[in-house]
């Protein structure tokens, strides 16, 4: 086996293409921008595959023929690029029940291997549904999954470890500098915990966006962090946690409320404010009484404070006051290296930072709103109150680190509710919900197509880098729906204003 080539094995419609329904047409195929040179880069290492499981044929939407002849167009396509595709698979069952291609059937895959001596276990397999993940694990490969087509739609039905991506290009970036995924994955982990252990700095994927981690208890370390972010020293920083018991020792008081909140939304976006002991140092506290804790639900930001055997102090691994990172590219882009490891997860899957909730006043307060949602936690523990950007002069001690602008992009920002009205300008970039009814000359970027908060937050940071870095005077951005996500996408839209405050006369 050790001289067998790998592959990559790709899905079509959502993967190599644009998903518009059952492409029974070429002149229905749409490349995503990034497909022809991903494909140029990964056939440098690899052999590639398309394996076109089409649900449509066994529901009698497409002929196998029609498929067929969209994968010769697309073919052509790609020869004429200089990507050579070795095999395209086609599922050929033409009624619902003989299919078996839907689902961890990994035929395909084993046909491939045979034919072309392939070694499945250095392997990899791309799409935008479970079920192609799925299936390539079932054979031993890697499964990177997508953000295109329908992935924001299906991305719950996928295990919470499995990595995903926003583009092509981004997974196939992943898979060169990951030749032995696992492996790759497993000794980036340990090296940061290395680097943890010996007081580095660890830059790290969680589900909500990539942290800069030191020990919490090494004050020298913290104070790295702070420097290496150019983070004024008032605003402290949550500590990571692996699981439940490691909040023991750090907080002095554990109320049922925090209890039931950890129970319910443990691990995942939520940070709570606890009553601190005497172990977390002033450091990471501000020199608050309190401490912030959260537990993150991806596994490898746990494997490494389980690795490190300490808890991990961070912030969002950005420089201070500008976007957080949602990629490791991100973070590399912003940090340059300032730090020991980075640990390349792929993209956040929730896309906004976790929500802050203050329990050390009767009442719980909501300090930051994120990626649980205020619905969601009033409905377990009841009426929470709101801090208000108005009242934080008053409230300083208890939200630090609301006072100063964040999350901003350099290009200045506007959020408003008439979109609409922006359509005729060509000199701006506009940030809209999703799809929009009318056209628009400017460049535009949508967040969610088919208007999904969820889908929105997982791309903010992201779109809003983009539009940054195209060197336009001015984004203008639609306010989301303000429930749910909502309420985090369009605080954190809110704050990307307040650092450049566009006046009026600045947009002609
Ligand atoms: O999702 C997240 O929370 C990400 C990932 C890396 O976990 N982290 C993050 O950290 O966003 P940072 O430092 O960018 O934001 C931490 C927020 C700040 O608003 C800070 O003021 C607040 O948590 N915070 C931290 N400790 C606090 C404390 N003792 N009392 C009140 N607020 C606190
Ligand atoms: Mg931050």
């Amino acid at each position: 086996m050790a001289n067998h080539r790998s592959a990559v094995f790709l899905d079509r419609d959502g993967t190599l293409i644009e998903d518009g329904g059952v492409p029974g047409n070429p002149e229905d195929i749409r490349l995503f921008p990034d497909t022809i040179d991903a494909l140029r880069q990964l056939q440098k290492r690899h052999r590639l595959f398309v394996v076109t499981n089409q649900p449509g044929i066994a529901e009698s939407r497409v002929t196998v023929n029609q498929v067929a002849a969209v994968n010769n167009s697309l073919d052509g396509m790609l020869q004429r690029e200089g990507v050579k595709i070795e095999e395209w698979y086609v599922c050929p069952h033409a009624g619902r029940d003989q299919c078996r291609c839907i689902g961890p059937n990994p035929t395909f895959l084993l046909q491939a291997a045979k034919d072309h001596e392939l070694d499945l276990m250095r392997s990899f397999v791309i799409g935008d549904h479970p079920h192609d993940i799925s299936t390539g694990e079932a054979a031993g490969a890697f499964g990177l999954y997508l953000l295109t087509g329908h992935g924001p739609k299906h991305l719950d039905e996928l295990p919470p470890d499995r990595l995903v991506f926003h583009t092509l290009g981004d997974a196939a970036g992943w898979i060169l500098k990951h030749p032995n995924a696992e492996r790759d994955l497993s000794r980036a982990v340990q090296a940061g915990a290395e680097a943890i252990r010996r007081g580095g700095l660890v830059a790290f994927p969680t589900e909500t966006v990539y942290g800069l981690g030191a020990d919490a208890v090494n004050t020298d370390a913290v104070a790295r962090i702070f420097e290496v972010k150019g983070r004024p020293l008032h605003n402290p920083l949550i500590v990571h946690v692996a699981d439940r018991r490691q909040v023991r020792p750090l907080a002095a008081s554990l109320s049922e409320t925090a209890q039931r909140l950890m129970e319910r939304f443990w691990p995942g976006p939520l940070t709570l404010v606890l009553p601190k002991l005497p172990i977390v140092p002033d450091i990471v506290t501000a020199g608050n009484a309190t401490v912030a804790v959260r537990m993150p639900a991806n596994k490898w930001a746990r494997d490494l404070i389980n690795l490190s055997q300490t808890p991990i102090a961070a912030p969002s691994a950005n420089a201070f006051g500008r976007t957080s990172p949602t990629t490791a590219r991100h973070v590399e882009d912003q940090l340059r290296g300032a730090y020991d490891v980075l640990v390349d997860g792929g993209a956040c899957r929730v896309g906004v930072e976790s929500t802050v909730l203050s329990l050390v006043r009767e009442t719980p307060l909501l300090l930051r709103p994120g990626g649980v949602s205020r619905e969601d936690i009033e409905e377990l523990i009841g009426g929470i109150q709101v801090i208000h950007h108005q009242n934080i002069t008053e409230n300083r001690h208890e939200s630090p680190g609301m006072m100063s602008s964040h999350y901003a992009p350099s290009t200045p920002l506007l959020l408003v509710d008439d979109i609409d009205s922006y359509a005729q300008r060509s000199d701006i970039g506009v940030i809209l919900f999703q799809n929009p009814a009318i056209f628009f000359r400017s460049p535009t970027a949508v967040l969610s197509p088919r208007g999904d908060l969820r889908e929105a937050a997982a791309n903010l940071y992201q779109i809003m880098r983009k539009l940054d870095d195209m060197g336009l005077r001015l984004i203008v951005a639609q306010r989301v729906p303000n429930s749910g996500l909502g309420a985090a996408i369009n605080d954190r839209l809110n704050k990307a204003t307040l650092q450049s405050s566009p006046s009026a006369d600045s947009q002609e």
